[in-house]
């Protein structure tokens, strides 16, 4: 590695490894000014790394009510709820089930992957006794980009976080979903609307409070979404007579970043080479990629462990964030990895990987949050409630503060404007509320949900 070659030592190399990974504000500043321009294109339809897809709803007003499942499909994990919105900015999830999906079902056939939701309803539709004499709301969430057609139909544009499932990219999703249900004989469930987690958790958050603009998850992937003004959504101009419309951004693929060999590196050995840039930087699933891709060339160079060492580092994927936030704590970090004994250097240079690795990761997203909030408004005099939710964001230590550090660091006392609020789990909860938001919405949107049968009562469910 070029940047690496001319290091002699340890102190040298990691001096040298703290400017590879360094966001200056100046910097900074560049990656708003280059979020700013590919949301203009992406808006208008041109070419740009930044997706801006509807999603066919506006913020809720806090007063829907009514009874819907969701199903929300976002890591490695897959759960069906049961939500009952009670109005008056309450919502409340009545049942869960939680299922882990096998990693040959993530890369294997389309069909596969579909029948394994359908079996997850099926599963708690049987738990919970639903009575399959009456037809049952389903919102979909579904976390990955999708070119949206209405509010319950669109397309996957590509895979992201490992998925691979043959078949599915470019096609629509919720009419495969519901070929899959039927062939489990599960015609009591209907699938009312599709939604985005990042979409999900802001309607979740702005249910209850108004002052809610952006939702932004940090976990597995990364991504933000936030109600853009109609007429600015030139892309789309049947937006109908509602002002606003949330936009998902898919800002993961935003690629105007100042990227290092490290991240070269991790790009070209990934599933999808050249695409989800700035999730590659910031989101779980890859930052303890990068400080592998930096304990191995350390390594190589002589600089850290002993060359037989290498091999305890040699799966792609196998350091995780979970592993990273355990190495400012002694030896926690290598007991997890099953490494016995270390010495004090070997401790303190990889805890300082960690901190460069995901002080980058925090100040790339303040960054990215202060782009989208100075694009909503520009000088800032409004409360921005941005509610998040994801592992990086609830757990990692000192994550939040290199967020609000890089925030104040471009937007000084303005900065004080933003409030972060940890929107949990509000990705299945909104998806319930967008169902309950669509019914009510003219235009396209509502009247598909309504020639779905959305004027009749929906089913409520108990609490249990
Ligand atoms: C997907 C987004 C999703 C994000 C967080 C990304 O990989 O492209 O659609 O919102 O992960 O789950």
């Amino acid at each position: 590695m070029r940047e690496a070659s001319l290091c002699t030592s340890l102190e040298e190399f990691l001096a040298g490894l703290a400017g590879e990974f360094s966001l200056s504000p100046a910097a900074a500043r560049e990656v708003v000014a280059g979020f700013h321009g590919e949301m203009e294109r992406g808006l208008g339809g041109e070419k740009s790394s930044l997706k801006m897809l509807p999603s066919f709803v506006r913020r809720p007003r806090g007063d829907e009510r009514g009874g819907f499942l969701a199903l929300d499909l976002g890591g490695t994990k897959v759960r069906v709820l049961a939500v009952s919105l009670e109005g008056e900015g309450r919502a409340s999830l009545s049942a869960v089930s939680r299922f882990a999906i096998p990693r040959e079902i993530m890369t294997g056939t389309g069909e596969g992957l579909f029948d394994f939701l359908a079996g997850c309803i099926g599963d708690f539709s049987a738990a919970h006794r639903l009575d399959r004499r009456r037809h049952h709301e389903l919102a979909f969430t579904f976390s990955f980009p999708v070119e949206q057609l209405a509010i319950a139909a669109g397309r996957l544009i590509a895979w992201t976080k490992g998925f691979a499932a043959g078949g599915v990219e470019g096609r629509e999703v919720v009419g495969l979903l519901r070929a899959a249900l039927r062939r489990r004989g599960l015609e009591h469930i209907h699938v009312v609307a599709l939604a985005n987690d990042t979409v999900g958790t802001l309607m979740a958050a702005s249910y209850a409070d108004p002052a809610c603009d952006m939702g932004v998850i940090l976990g597995t992937g990364t991504n933000a979404c936030y109600p853009e003004k109609t007429e600015r959504l030139r892309k789309y101009p049947a937006a109908g007579p509602e002002r606003e419309m949330i936009v998902n951004m898919e800002w993961g693929n935003f690629d105007l970043l100042p990227v290092n060999a490290y991240d070269r590196m991790l790009d070209q050995a990934s599933l999808n080479a050249g695409r989800q840039r700035l999730e590659k930087m910031v989101s779980g699933m890859y930052l303890g990629e990068l400080v592998r891709l930096v304990i191995l060339e350390m390594i190589s160079q002589g600089l850290l462990f002993q060359e037989t060492d290498k091999p305890l580092f040699a799966v792609p994927y196998s350091l995780t964030s979970e592993h990273m936030a355990l190495a400012s704590g002694g030896d926690e970090f290598f007991r997890a990895l099953g490494i016995a004994a270390t010495t004090p250097t070997e401790r303190r240079s990889v805890a300082e990987i960690c901190r460069l690795v995901a002080t980058r990761a925090a100040r790339l997203v303040g960054a990215s949050i202060a782009a989208v909030v100075a694009w909503m408004d520009p000088p800032l005099t409004s409360d921005h409630t941005v509610a998040i939710d994801g592992s990086l964001f609830e757990k990692y230590p000192g994550f939040q503060e290199g967020m609000r550090e890089m925030l104040a660091e471009l937007l000084e006392e303005r900065a004080e404007r933003i409030k972060f609020t940890l929107s949990k789990d509000g990705s299945g909860i909104g998806a319930a509320i967008i169902a309950a938001v669509a019914a009510s919405m003219p235009g396209a949107a509502g009247d598909l949900l309504r020639r779905q049968g959305k004027g009749r009562k929906a089913a409520g469910y108990g609490k249990g």
